[in-house]
């Protein structure tokens, strides 16, 4: 059987259902698009001591860089480039467990090593943003984490 891997004593899972309460009382009240995104990257970010984690929203036909965690990263993605463009392109989600073995990876530092990016909907079911994180850690992305953030971006659609 796979050994259930435990960050400090809690699992994945039980650590994604405790953040998505923080998360969900964060955002629901919240109206500014700004103040939302922030807090909702820094809820996952230090919930997981990722690598880097944060938005690009669609803006005149390009992804641009919005609210994030982590170290400076690129501010412009085009459609269909790298694994943000990709993942806006295909509206689903992408795992990449190897960055270097993903064929057009924009690489903003060489310490990530897997990435997952979530496209972000709004209320009219309309793509408007891509979530992305990045983990220093090969294969750090399963489907464990694939279900709670796409519930957790889910909780967003009404901000924009
Ligand atoms: N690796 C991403 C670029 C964004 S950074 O990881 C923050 C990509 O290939 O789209």
């Amino acid at each position: 059987m796979e050994k259930e891997i435990k960050i400090s004593g809690v699992t994945k899972e039980e650590r994604y259902i405790s953040l998505l309460s923080q998360i969900e009382s964060l955002i629901l009240y919240e109206t500014d698009l700004i103040a939302g995104l922030s807090n909702f990257s820094s809820a996952i970010h230090f919930g997981f001591n990722f690598f880097w984690t944060g938005f690009y929203l669609i803006k005149n036909s390009e992804l641009v860089l919005g609210p994030f965690q982590g170290p400076v990263a690129c501010s412009r993605i085009a459609y269909g480039k790298g694994v943000c463009g990709k993942c806006w392109e295909k509206k689903d989600v992408i795992i990449v467990d190897d960055v270097n073995r993903f064929p057009g990876h924009i690489a903003c530092s060489s310490l990530s090593k897997s990435e997952m990016a979530i496209p972000v909907f709004d209320k009219t079911n309309e793509i408007v943003a891509v979530f992305d994180i990045d983990s220093d850690k090969l294969s750090f992305f399963d489907e464990i984490d694939k279900k709670y953030i796409v519930q957790a971006v889910s909780y967003l659609s009404h901000l924009f």
